[in-house]
């Protein structure tokens, strides 16, 4: 699907300001052994991510948790996580490897150049508040032609996503990534998917390809 609108997002000064300015550690202490959408919008991930990620490649699951929804009867080579809590990660059982990283803290990667063939970033897009070095560094541990998917629908913590994406509607935000990903520079053929399934939860995609 194209985008509608040639809109590219004006970033204001506070465009990453967020109510709870507290360091995220604190809020993401406690284990959530919770799904954040609902069986349909997981389902329509998984199928998304069954078409999108080749097989036998090694993957990052970027602001991962306790599931990953990636297809249990495909096989990847290599699964690594990086989220907050060391507890969800651990019950990760899609996972052979896991970081715990606060990537608002320190928006490096701790990983090699071209170290992966796909990233996802499911529903979490919006916590990030340096979203470009995010995804420059995104840019160099990826090989080129490696797949970024990030995927979110309408349900937010509030009080820990930042003001731009707060600030548009849901139709809106796909051109917030999209200048994100633009104004990054190291990714190409941007596309936007509407998954939603027939009933539940919407569940959007941006897919791009590392230069
Ligand atoms: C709504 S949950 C989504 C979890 C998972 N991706 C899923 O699909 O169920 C948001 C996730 O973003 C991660 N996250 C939030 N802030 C983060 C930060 N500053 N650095 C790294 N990960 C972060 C949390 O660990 C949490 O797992």
């Amino acid at each position: 699907m194209t985008f509608e609108k040639k809109i590219t997002v004006k970033l204001s000064g506070d465009a990453h300001s967020r109510i709870d300015e507290t360091p995220d550690e604190q809020f993401y202490k406690i284990p959530r052994f919770v799904t954040h959408i609902d069986t349909g919008a997981i389902d329509a991930v998984t199928e998304l991510y069954r078409k999108r990620i080749p097989v036998d490649t090694v993957v990052l699951d970027l602001m991962s948790s306790w599931i990953s929804h990636y297809p249990e009867d495909v096989n990847y080579h290599r699964v690594v996580g990086l989220g907050m809590n060391a507890r969800e990660l651990a019950r990760n059982k899609q996972l052979d490897e896991w970081f715990v990283h606060d990537l608002n803290s320190q928006p490096d990667l701790p990983f090699r150049p071209n170290e992966f063939d796909a990233c996802t970033i499911c529903v979490s897009f919006d916590y990030l508040i340096q979203p470009i070095t995010v995804l420059q560094e995104l840019g160099r541990v990826l090989k080129k032609n490696g797949v970024l998917i990030i995927t979110y629908s309408n349900r937010v913590f509030e009080t820990k996503a930042t003001t731009a994406w707060l600030s548009l509607s849901e139709q809106d935000r796909k051109y917030l990534i999209r200048t994100y990903l633009q104004e990054s520079e190291v990714f190409a053929d941007i596309e936007f998917l509407d998954c939603s399934p027939v009933t539940g939860d919407p569940l959007y995609a941006m897919i791009a390809i590392a230069n």
